[in-house]
Order: C-alpha cells, then sequence, then structure tokens
C-alpha cells in the first residue's frame, strides 16, 4: 500500500482529504493543531484506516523531515502528498497590509509547501511519486483586501509547475487544486472578523456574508464542499491520473474558468 502525507489534516478540507486517501493509502495526518488532528485521527482510525499522526509545522525545516521521518517509520516510505496546511489572508487595504503579515502568509502557505515538496523529492530520489498543491482561486482574482494570501497562492501554482519539471523524467508527478468557496473555519472567521471590523457587513451573520460571495462569486450559485476538493485530490494522486503532471484544475463551480 502507498503512503500519503497530508499537511493541514485537522482542517476543513484537510480531514476530507485524508478520509478519502485512506481508500488508497496509508496516511499520515498532520497538523500544528494538536487537539483537533488527535480527534481526526481517531475517527479514522476507528474506522480502520491504515494510518498515523504527528504535529508538523509546515513553516518549520526539521519539523518537516521529522513527520517524514515518522511516516517512514510507521507506515512506510512517503510517496503520495497533499499539501493542504494554510492560513487565510490578513483581509486590509494593500496599503496597511504589514511585513510581518506578509511574511507569515508566505511562511505557512508558501514556504511550507515548498519544503514538504522538497523533501519528497530528495526522498523519492528519483522515483515515481505524486503531489497536491492546495492552492485557491485567490491566487487569480487580484483580490486587494488579501493580496498577501493571493499571491503566496500564486507563488504555490508556479512552483507546482517547477516541481512537475524536476519530477517528470522519473515520474514524479506534480498537480495544483485550486478550491472555490467552502465553508471551514477559514471562512468562518473570516467573515466573523468581517462582521466585526467592515461597517459595510454590520448586521449580517458570518453565514449570510458568505452566501452573498458565493452569489457573486460562483457562476454555479453553490459553495463547494470538502468531500468535492477530496475527490479531485484522491483522483490527482492516483495512478488514474499517471499522464497528468503541470496542471491546475479549480473545483469552484465556475469562479475561475481557464
Ligand atoms: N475554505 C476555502 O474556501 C478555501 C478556498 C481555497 C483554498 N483553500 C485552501 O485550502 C486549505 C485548507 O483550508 P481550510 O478551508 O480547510 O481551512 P482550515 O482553517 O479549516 O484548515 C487549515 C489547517 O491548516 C493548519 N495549519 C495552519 N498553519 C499551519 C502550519 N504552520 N503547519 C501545519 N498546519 C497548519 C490549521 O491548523 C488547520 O487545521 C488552505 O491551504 C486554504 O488556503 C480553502
Amino acid at each position: 500500500m502507498s503512503v500519503a502525507l497530508v499537511t493541514g489534516a485537522a482542517g476543513g478540507l484537510g480531514a476530507a482529504i485524508a478520509a478519502r486517501l485512506v481508500e488508497e493509502h496509508a496516511v499520515l495526518l498532520t497538523d500544528i493543531d494538536s487537539g483537533r488532528l488527535a480527534e481526526t485521527a481517531a475517527k479514522l482510525a476507528a474506522d480502520g484506516a491504515r494510518i498515523a499522526h504527528a504535529v508538523c509545522d509546515v513553516s518549520d525545516h526539521s519539523s518537516v523531515r521529522a513527520a517524514f521521518s515518522l511516516a517512514e517509520e510507521q507506515l512506510g516510505e512517503v510517496t503520495a502528498l497533499a499539501n493542504v496546511a494554510g492560513v487565510g489572508g490578513v483581509l486590509t487595504s494593500f496599503t496597511e497590509l504589514t511585513v510581518r503579515q506578509w511574511d507569515r502568509t508566505f511562511a505557512i502557505n508558501t514556504r511550507g509547501t515548498f519544503l514538504t515538496c522538497q523533501e519528497l523529492l530528495r526522498r523519492r530520489a528519483g522515483r515515481p511519486g505524486a503531489i497536491v498543491n492546495i492552492a485557491s482561486i485567490g491566487a487569480r482574482l487580484g483580490m486587494e483586501t488579501i493580496a498577501d494570501y493571493g499571491a503566496s497562492k500564486a507563488a504555490v501554482l508556479e512552483m507546482t509547475h517547477a516541481v512537475a519539471r524536476a519530477g517528470a523524467p522519473t515520474g514524479l508527478r506534480a498537480n495544483a487544486v485550486m478550491p472555490g468557496l467552502i465553508w471551514t473555519d477559514m471562512w468562518r472567521s473570516a467573515t466573523e472578523r468581517m462582521v466585526a471590523n467592515d461597517p459595510a457587513a454590520a448586521g449580517a451573520t458570518p453565514e449570510q456574508l458568505f452566501a452573498g460571495f458565493v452569489d457573486r462569486m460562483v457562476p454555479m450559485k453553490r459553495p463547494q464542499t470538502p468531500a468535492d476538493i477530496a475527490e479531485t485530490v484522491g483522483f490527482l494522486l492516483s495512478d488514474k491520473a499517471a499522464n497528468i503532471t503541470g496542471q491546475t484544475i479549480a473545483v469552484d463551480g465556475g469562479a475561475v474558468m481557464s
């Protein structure tokens, strides 16, 4: 059985992706949130999945290396990687965005993806494998209040191309998925902050604000689900996608068309 490592596995999308991947892989679930990670892992283990879990801060090189080593000890050599860990944008005007905020977003969303991709390529050393990097439609929309987030995810897209080129001759594939709008903690906390800080949002509930974004941004007028994203990641990490590399697939109800 192949072994997959999932970052951000305690989050809304990460937990769904891990639950999908256990159908075909042994899975190491990793996240920085130890409590929710243990809960997610316990649920999957109760269903009989072959899994392990480890706290891993993707922005920290030694933490990433330790997670790969733990996967190898407990499950076997990692052959598949889903980079899901991430933080949302700061929600401020471009002129107010601070260097500290910019650097934090990039440290997690971009450096984190770089470190795990590099670790997998190094360990596979010329052998096949598969990577899916979770980007965002925010990488393509030029949204002023999340310039840090959009730029960090656009960097992930181009990095995915470089990883795909590096791995292609030996069958290591890398693709990116751009999720649309999914009601997870990321959107919950963003809309809560809008309600608290943005006079234009005052009086609305976070759920109403989210529904408004879906209405304005998604041609199909429906939010996406964690399962929508998990299914695409599962496909791209499987042998069914053996001839697909260097691609970006939007799962977004048509928000970004290519
Ligand atoms: N929810 C959406 O609508 C949406 C849309 C597009 C892209 N995404 C992307 O999907 C991914 C998952 O987001 P989500 O919606 O599940 O949000 P979420 O907040 O539920 O999950 C994010 C997870 O990442 C973890 N994390 C944060 N910093 C970390 C670090 N330094 N190291 C390891 N883990 C860390 C968090 O603990 C959390 O469990 C993110 O990369 C996000 O940018 C989400």
